[in-house]
Order: C-alpha cells, then sequence, then structure tokens
C-alpha cells in the first residue's frame, strides 16, 4: 500500500446549528478582538451577521467588500481595520470568497509587505500569521481546511494561492443549515466543485489510500445529493449531505491537491468573472476525456461512482451535467480570450496530474473546451 502522511490539525465542528457551541468554546483561539469578513449582502439580510457577532464573546469588527474571486485591493481594505484595531483573529464566514480573503488578511495584518508580493512571488506566510476561524456557508470550497488562501490581482490578471501551514485555519465550523436557502445556481456550482475536489485529489499523482477512501465517499455522495438538489432546493438531508462531503474534500485539497482543471479555471474566472465551479464545468468533459488516456481505470471509476450512464468519459459527464440543465462552454461564461492567452496565465503545480507530461495540453483543453 502506498505510504502517506496526513495534516489534520484544523479543529473542526460539524452540525445544524452547531456555531454558537463552537465559537464559546474556542473563545481562547478568537480573542478579545475579531474581524469578520464576509461577503455581499445576503448574510446581513438573513441575520446571520448579527446573529454570530452576538455569540462572539469579543469585540467584532466587520469588513463585507469581499467579491468572488477576491481581489488585493479588497483585501487591503481588510487589512487596514485588522491592523488599525490591532486584532486577534480573523473570521472568514461566507462561501470560499469570505473564507481566502480571510486567510490573506490574517497574513496581511502581521506583516508589512503588502498581500500582492505573497501572491506575486510566493511569498511564505509568517509564522505569527493569525488564527483564522472558517465559517463556511456554502457547500463547496473545503477552504476551511485548506491550507491556501486563493485570491486574485484583477490589474496583474492573476489569480493564484498563497499558500502555507499557517494558511489553514485553526478552527473550522460547518453548519449545513446555512446553505438551506441558497439558490440553484451556487447550489449547484459549488456543489460541482465539491465533484472536482474529488474527481482531481482521486486522479492525481499524490493520491493516497485515505485521500481515495475520502474522494470515493464525496463522489457517490454528489452523484446522489446534487441531482436531488437540482430537482428540490428545500431537500434539507441533500444539503447535510453535500456539507459533509464539501468538508471532508477540504482535507484532500489540502493533502493531495487537485489537477489541472483547478489550474486551468483560476484564468477563466479572472478573465470572465465567473465563478469557480462554473469554469470547472466548462472545462471538466474535455478534461475527463483526455485524463481517461492517462489514467482510465480511475476517469472511469470516478464516473461510476457518480451514477453516469454508460459512453465516452466526454460523453458520460456531458449527460450527468445536462440532467440539471448545466452544460456550459468557456465562451458561454463569456471569454473572448484566445486559448494560447489564457494558457499563459496558468499558474501553480500542475505535476500532479500526469497529463501535464502532454505536449501543449492546455492549450488543447482550453481550445476544445470553448
Ligand atoms: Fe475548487
Amino acid at each position: 500500500m502506498k505510504s502517506y502522511q496526513l495534516s489534520m490539525n484544523t479543529r473542526t465542528y460539524f452540525g445544524n446549528r452547531c456555531v454558537e457551541e463552537a465559537v464559546k468554546k474556542e473563545k481562547n483561539v478568537i480573542g478579545s478582538r475579531t474581524l469578520l469578513i464576509t461577503t455581499g449582502s445576503v448574510l446581513n439580510d438573513l441575520g446571520f451577521v448579527e446573529e454570530l457577532a452576538a455569540w462572539l464573546d469579543a469585540e467584532v469588527f466587520f469588513y463585507n467588500k469581499v467579491t468572488a474571486n477576491p481581489d488585493v485591493a479588497e483585501i487591503r481594505g481588510a487589512i487596514k481595520i485588522g491592523k488599525e484595531n490591532h486584532v486577534d483573529s480573523v473570521i472568514g464566514f461566507g462561501g470560499g470568497s469570505a473564507i481566502d480573503a480571510a486567510k490573506a488578511a490574517a497574513i496581511g495584518i502581521v506583516s508589512d509587505i503588502d498581500i500582492e508580493e505573497y501572491l506575486l512571488k510566493g511569498l511564505t506566510p509568517p509564522v505569527d500569521t493569525l488564527p483564522i476561524i472558517a465559517v463556511p456557508t456554502t457547500a463547496g470550497t473545503g477552504a476551511e481546511l485548506s491550507k491556501g488562501a486563493i485570491i486574485s490581482s484583477r490589474e496583474k490578471k492573476i489569480k493564484s494561492g498563497i499558500r502555507g501551514e499557517k494558511v489553514a485555519p485553526t478552527v473550522a465550523i460547518v453548519d449545513p443549515t446555512y446553505t438551506f436557502k441558497l439558490p440553484l445556481t451556487v447550489t449547484l456550482e459549488t456543489g460541482f466543485d465539491v465533484f472536482a475536489h474529488a474527481a482531481e485529489s482521486y486522479c492525481a499523482v499524490k493520491a493516497d489510500p485515505f485521500s481515495e477512501m475520502l474522494s470515493e465517499k464525496s463522489i457517490k455522495i454528489v452523484g446522489g445529493a446534487l441531482p436531488r438538489l437540482a430537482k428540490n432546493l428545500d431537500d434539507h438531508e441533500a444539503r447535510e449531505m453535500m456539507s459533509f462531503a464539501s468538508h471532508i474534500m477540504g482535507y484532500n485539497v489540502k493533502n493531495i491537491g487537485n489537477c489541472l482543471p483547478h489550474r486551468l479555471q483560476y484564468p477563466i474566472g479572472v478573465v470572465t468573472e465567473t465563478s469557480h465551479g462554473a469554469g470547472l464545468i466548462a472545462l471538466y468533459p474535455t478534461w475527463m476525456k483526455y485524463e481517461s488516456a492517462v489514467n482510465p481505470t480511475r476517469v472511469k471509476q470516478t464516473l461510476d461512482w457518480l451514477g453516469c450512464e454508460e459512453g465516452k468519459p466526454e460523453e458520460r459527464i456531458r449527460k450527468w451535467l445536462d440532467r440539471m440543465n448545466l452544460v456550459r462552454t468557456i465562451t458561454d461564461l463569456g471569454n473572448e480570450m484566445s486559448a494560447e492567452k489564457l494558457a499563459d496565465m496558468v499558474s501553480g503545480n500542475l505535476k500532479n496530474d500526469k497529463l501535464a507530461d502532454i505536449d501543449n495540453i492546455i492549450v488543447t483543453l482550453y481550445k476544445e473546451s470553448m
């Protein structure tokens, strides 16, 4: 059996309505002053931000100007508030963007180096990076466990990660009830991201027996629960299962990492300003087609677990997506950039995907996904 190393050092709370008890237990980590980073107004309108702030036994400073693919300018705003108020911790409350922004802010608040420098130069986060408490409200990213802060510089047209052990949250609090009111598109696109983490970590060079077990469980959950949610957004049991699958995929994102679709989505997200899940959906049929040439058994197993009909890999995933009306191309997302230009913007570790050894594969994947 393949040997492996595993890091599971984020303290986790999972369960419906578990947040109040969790933040009380984690009082020492949160400290006496905390920066609460959220995205948009929806959580505010639902009263969730006010409710969370009331549960915190700390002085709370708020920052809500974080958008999808969080930009360094937004993160500088959060860092400024954190520095001015000498906060002890940063809470990311929302989808992946809020959590990624919280991670980046936790670095920037204790550092004199501009956050964009960390992104562009791949600098290691400082050892005294503030404790991060992640409270996800979508079921998708697994960002509450992963050790990457995925942020963008719109000006420099780059989306990538600041990575290091210190970026993994100290505490993850996963309450599936936050996802109960998510609209259809967010539900399905973030849900597809869960599948993508499971499929890519399963096909990855670094896959190990532990991660494979988690991938199998997650793929089977998504195969059952996501089509159910496409029909009925009030299926709370399916919501809970998706939160669980999303969360356990956080371990795989952290310990194994992803394959080419995740590297290739980042430029699409920056150029078209579309969601992470939307870009992944556009890339997947082509990726599975080519991945099956280098990794046939694993791609077939993935699609079997997902519950796809028989056929060629690209047709199997396309038909599964079509059942939920999710088929789309990069062009559908509004991209007008050439495959070559997008390929120039790809960054990060590509070697976790056997496919990366094939000449010109990135341009091919973009071209055939347009
Ligand atoms: Fe992802």
